[in-house]
Parts: structure tokens; sequence; C-alpha cells
């Protein structure tokens, strides 16, 4: 009981009750002997330290309250590290190694993979709908070796569904490559596949710490791929010319595609300069704040999607035009939550230059 008042006494430097919390245990004992002081003292700050934690409400609060797990406000992911990107390095000018990686090393199990989850509406489906999207009956009834590549695979969803829904018994042996700059969230998606696949399904896969342009491309096993995946990255990426920018980062992908290959592409779309655009994302705040975010980190959100600094929004035309000129075809919109919005296209090999881009 000492512990909980003690614990009480911690929670003092946050709690607008501080007054109640001291004066009233007094203020009700003042009459009696010593001995019924302390007591009634230690059951009254047990029954406020009760009403506290049912003041806070959700059980996941109720836990950091406790000191069981930390806060996840504000989100680590979204704070500090998103709003400094790491500055550009020497290869940074070479290839598209943009979109910072490093700005995902702050993440953890709980700010990623929860957060995720009540911001984007449908995440799960929109991951279990991967493997269709990608053609896994073509796939697994492939006579030859297959490749999916999938590009900022972050915790690592996209490479755990898709191992496990394609049966390791396939008629050709499959292999996924995972790549990503974030080397914590790497370490997420390590954990889960060891903890949520078999050794099987564990061996298909291999996760490599880095930007797609440092997959070697005279190295066949980085090429040639049958399929890829690149979810929730470009919009990360500045919609600049040169090897930084958005059609680069299509490039870098189409470099090591076969022709004919399926991809899946889920981006964030949306003018943020449209008054329109801004209303979305108000709706879409109430939305992540009755999935049970906190004000703070709604606040933190809306700013991410409409200020420009850390996400790199463009309009829906404008990724259907990039991913054409990238050389995709037969577009497809098959995802949207809100503002985030998946297409599934084909690579129909590199687009035949226009006299003007000569
Ligand atoms: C929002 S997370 C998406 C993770 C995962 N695809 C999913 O659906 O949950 C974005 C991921 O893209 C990675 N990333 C950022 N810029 C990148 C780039 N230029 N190339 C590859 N990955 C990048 C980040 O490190 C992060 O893990």
């Amino acid at each position: 009981m000492f512990g909980c008042w003690l614990v009480g006494l911690i929670d003092l430097y946050r709690c607008s009750e501080i007054v109640v919390f001291f004066c009233l245990p007094l203020f009700c004992v003042y009459p009696l002997n010593s001995k019924s002081f302390l007591s009634v003292c230690v059951l009254l700050s047990v029954a406020m330290y009760c009403s506290l934690i049912v003041y806070r409400s959700s059980s996941r609060d109720v836990m950091c309250y406790v000191g069981l797990v930390r806060p996840s406000t504000p989100p680590p992911l979204y704070s500090e590290q998103m709003s400094a990107p790491a500055p550009a390095t020497k290869s940074d000018a070479k290839d598209s190694k943009s979109g910072g990686g490093a700005l995902f090393d702050n993440a953890s199990k709980s700010n990623y993979d929860v957060d995720t989850r009540r911001r984007i509406i449908g995440y799960d489906d929109m991951h279990h709908a991967t493997p269709t999207i990608l053609g896994a009956k073509h796939l697994a009834a492939a006579t030859q070796p297959q490749k999916i590549l999938c590009v900022g695979c972050g915790s690592g969803q996209e490479v755990i569904t898709l191992t496990t829904a394609i049966p390791t018994a396939t008629a050709a042996p499959l292999s996924i490559v995972g790549v990503d700059p974030s080397a914590k969230m790497l370490e997420m998606a390590r954990t889960r596949l060891a903890a949520e696949c078999s050794a099987d399904q564990n061996k298909r896969v291999e996760l490599i710490t880095g930007y797609l342009n440092d997959l070697d491309l005279t190295n066949p096993k980085y090429t040639g791929f049958d399929a890829a995946t690149s979810l929730l990255v470009m919009h990360f990426i500045p919609d600049v010319a040169g090897p930084t920018g958005k059609a680069a980062y299509l490039k870098s992908i189409t470099q090591r595609l076969k022709v004919g290959a399926r991809l899946f592409h889920v981006d964030v779309c949306g003018d943020i300069t449209k008054p329109e655009f801004i209303e979305l994302i108000d709706t879409w705040c109430e939305y992540v704040l009755s999935k049970g975010s906190t004000p703070e980190f709604v606040k933190q959100m809306k700013e991410l999607m409409t200020e420009g600094k850390i996400t790199k929004l463009v309009s829906e035309e404008r990724v259907r035009q990039l991913l054409g000129e990238a050389g995709f075809v037969k577009i497809k919109r098959v995802y949207q939550g809100f503002q985030f919005t998946g297409f599934m296209a084909q690579y129909a090999g590199e687009p035949t230059p226009t006299p003007t881009q000569k």
C-alpha cells in the first residue's frame, strides 16, 4: 500500500489533482490519533490512485501510467527525428537514396505497428491483398525460380504476408528480398519473421539494410524480379528531377524488374495547396482520433500530411504519370483509405523516349 502511495506521489508531477491528493486525507483525519491517521491516509491514497487509473480510460494509457510500457506520445517516429531529416551524404547525390530511412530509426513495435493500424484504414486488408495483386497464383505455379522485391519493407508486414501466403512447396523456389534503409525497422521485421513464420518460410526471405541502389545491379540475385512492392514509401521522396527524386526511385525499381512484372504501389496522394485536401485530412484526423490515438499524435499527423516538410505528397494524377513515365502500364487504383492510395501496375519495359526527351 505504501508502494501505491509512492507511485501516486511519482505521478503527481503530471496530475492536476495535487492539492486534493495531499489535502483530502489530512483534512479528513485531522481529529484522529496518529495510528488511525496513517490507516485512513493509506486507504484514501489507494482510492485516489485507483480513481486516477480509471480516469485515464484506455488500457494502453493505464499500462503507461503504471509504468509497464513506454508512453506512445509523442511517438518518437514522428517527433524530433522526423522533423530533422538526415543531411544528404555524398552517395545521396549519386542515386535515389532519399526519403530518409533514418527517420524511422526511432520506431518501435508499439509505435509503428500499433499506430499504423490506427491511422491507415484497411492496413491489414491492403497487405492481405498483396500476394493476389502480385499474381501469387502464377508465382506459385511457375516452373522457374521466382523472386519478389519489397522496397521499404519496414517492419516486415509485406514479406511476412508474401512468404506465408505462397505455399513453400511450389513448383519452383520463391525468394523474397526486402530492402529498407532503417536498421530499426528491419530488426522488427526479423523478430516478427522468427515469431510468425516457419523455418521454410523464413529461408525464402532476405532482408537488406540499405537503399535500393545498394543492391548491386551486376549481381543476378538482385535483378530480374518477377514482382515488386513499394508500400507507403514514395511519399517521403521529393518530386524533383535528378537522382533523389520520385522518378529516380521508380527507375531504380524498374531496373530490377523483368518485363511483365507486377507492382503494388501504395502512396499518400494529395495536393496540400488545395482546401479540399485539407478538409479530407481534417476528416481523417477525426478518424484517427476515433481509433484511440491521442490529440497530440493526431496534431502531429496533420502537420506531417499538410506541411510538406517530411512527406512530399503529390496528386494521384502525378503518381499515375510518374508510374507511366517509368514504364508501368495497366495502372489501376485498387485500394483507397482516405489519402492512402494503392495502385496495381505492370512493367512494360523501358519506355521509348519521346523526341523532346532525347
Ligand atoms: C511507412 S513505412 C512503410 C513500411 C511497410 N512498407 C509497411 O507497409 O508497413 C516507410 C518505410 O520506407 C522506408 N524508406 C524511406 N525512404 C526509403 C527509400 N528511399 N527507399 C527505400 N525505403 C525507404 C522507411 O525506412 C520505412 O521503413
